[in-house]
C-alpha cells in the first residue's frame, strides 16, 4: 500500500508543468498500480495528470451546437415487431437510422429493466471492490478472455481516458464461468443470453432493411459472437482538460449499448456532436465498421465519444458483436445483393481478427481501418 501512495504522489506530482516530465514512466507507474483511474480519484487527486490531458481541439465542444434541437438520435420502439405492419415501420426506421446516424436508440426491446439495472449495479460492484481483488484481474494481455485494465491503448494513445474497463468475452468458446469476475458473474452471463436473443432480431431487422433475406447476416456470422466491454468512468476534477473516450468508430459488427444515467456519450452528426442522452429503458445500438464494410457504406459506423464528468460515475457495458477471439482465415467484403453496375464494391475483404489487430496497433484516435480497406 505504501509504494501505491507514494506512485500516486508521484502522478499527482505530474499535474503541473513539471520540466522533469517523462511520459512513458508516469504511463508505467501508473500502470503499475493497477488501480486504474479509480486508483487515483481515491487517492484525493485534485486534479488531471499531464498525460490524460488532451488538446483542446480533441475536447472542445465547438462542433456540437445546441440550437440545433432537431438533431436528436431515433428512438425506436421495438414492441411490435412481430406484427407485419407495425415491423414494416421498424425496420423503416431503422434502415433510415443506421444509413444517416449509424446510431440509434431501442426501447420495449424485451430485456426486463431488473436485468439492466443488475449489470450496471454489477459493474459498479466489481469497480468498488477492494483493489487486492480487482487487480488479479489486470492485465495487457489481449488473448485473454477476461481481462480489467484501465486503457486499452494506454502507451500508444495521444492522451489518456478517464475511464477503467473490464472485458468479457461471451460467446463463442467463453471461459469457465469461474474465471468472470465473481462480483458479475451471474448478471452477465444471464444479460448475455438476452443480448444474443435481442442481437440476433437486430441483425434481422438489419437484414430486412438492405432488401436481404431476414437470415442473411446471422447466415454470415455477424451474431456469432459478443464481447462485454465494461466501462467505469470516475467523476472527474477537471472534465475540460480530458475526455472519457476518445473519439472513434466499433470495429465491430454491431454494438449494443447499456448506459446509466449520467451521460456525456456523443455521436458525430453532420459535424456536430450530439448527446445520446440516457433514456429510461432504452439501449443504445450503433453500427460497427465491419458492418458498413459488408453493406458497402449503406450503413455508416459513426464517430462517437464520451465527454469526461463532474458527477460520476457513469457506468456502461458496450456489447461488440465480434469474433475476432476466433482464428477464422473467413473473409468478410461487401454482399454481393448489394452491388450491382451503380453500385461497385467500395472495400476488399478482411478477416475480423486481421481488421481488430489493426485497429488495435495504434492507439486512439485511430487512423480509419475502414480507410486501408478502400477499393
Ligand atoms: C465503446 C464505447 C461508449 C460508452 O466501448 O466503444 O463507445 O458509453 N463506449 O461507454
Ligand atoms: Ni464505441
Amino acid at each position: 500500500m505504501k509504494t501505491m501512495t507514494s506512485s500516486l504522489q508521484q502522478i499527482m506530482a505530474s499535474t503541473g508543468n513539471g520540466l522533469d516530465y517523462d511520459k512513458e514512466q508516469e504511463l508505467k507507474t501508473f500502470d503499475d498500480t493497477k488501480a486504474g483511474v479509480k486508483g487515483l480519484v481515491d487517492s484525493g487527486i485534485q486534479s488531471v495528470p499531464k498525460f490524460f490531458v488532451a488538446s483542446s481541439e480533441e475536447t472542445c465542444n465547438e462542433k456540437s451546437d445546441l440550437r440545433h434541437t432537431h438533431f436528436n438520435v431515433p428512438i425506436i420502439d421495438l414492441r411490435d415487431i412481430d406484427k407485419d405492419g407495425a415491423r414494416c415501420e421498424i425496420v423503416k426506421e431503422i434502415g433510415i437510422a443506421s444509413s444517416t446516424w449509424g446510431f440509434f436508440q431501442v426501447v420495449n426491446h424485451d430485456i426486463p429493466q431488473d436485468i439492466t439495472d443488475e449489470v450496471i449495479e454489477s459493474i459498479r460492484r466489481f469497480n468498488e471492490q477492494p483493489n487486492h481483488v480487482k487487480e488479479k484481474f489486470y492485465s495487457r494481455d489481449k488473448m485473454k478472455k477476461v481481462r480489467f485494465n484501465s486503457n486499452f491503448d494506454l502507451y500508444k494513445a495521444r492522451f489518456a481516458n478517464w475511464r477503467d474497463t473490464l472485458s468479457c468475452l461471451m460467446a463463442p468458446n467463453p471461459p469457465p464461468p469461474e474465471e468472470y469476475p465473481e462480483a458479475c458473474r451471474e448478471i452477465l452471463l444471464k444479460f448475455s443470453k438476452y443480448v444474443t436473443k435481442l442481437g440476433q432480431d437486430l441483425f434481422k431487422l438489419l437484414s430486412e432493411a438492405l432488401g436481404l433475406n431476414s437470415n442473411h447476416l446471422t447466415n454470415m456470422g455477424c451474431a456469432d459472437g459478443h464481447v462485454f466491454y465494461c466501462h467505469y468512468y470516475p467523476a472527474c476534477p477537471e472534465r475540460n482538460l480530458t475526455l472519457g473516450h476518445t473519439k472513434h468508430r466499433d470495429p465491430d459488427f454491431l454494438t449494443i449499448l447499456l448506459q446509466n444515467q449520467i451521460g456525456g456519450l456523443q455521436v458525430l452528426h453532420d459535424n456536430h456532436w450530439v448527446n445520446i442522452p440516457p433514456v429510461e429503458g432504452a439501449l443504445v445500438v450503433n453500427v460497427g465498421e465491419l458492418l458498413q464494410v459488408i453493406s458497402n457504406d449503406k450503413f455508416k459506423a459513426a464517430e462517437h465519444r464520451v465527454l469526461a464528468n463532474c458527477a460520476g460515475p457513469r457506468l456502461s457495458v458496450a456489447c461488440f458483436f465480434t469474433t475476432h477471439f476466433e482464428p477464422s482465415e473467413k473473409l468478410f467484403s461487401p454482399i454481393e445483393e448489394l452491388l450491382s453496375d451503380d453500385s461497385p464494391p467500395l472495400y476488399r475483404g478482411t478477416t475480423v481478427k486481421g481488421y481488430i489487430d489493426f485497429f488495435a496497433s495504434a492507439g486512439l484516435p485511430a487512423y480509419s481501418s475502414l480507410t486501408r480497406l478502400r477499393l
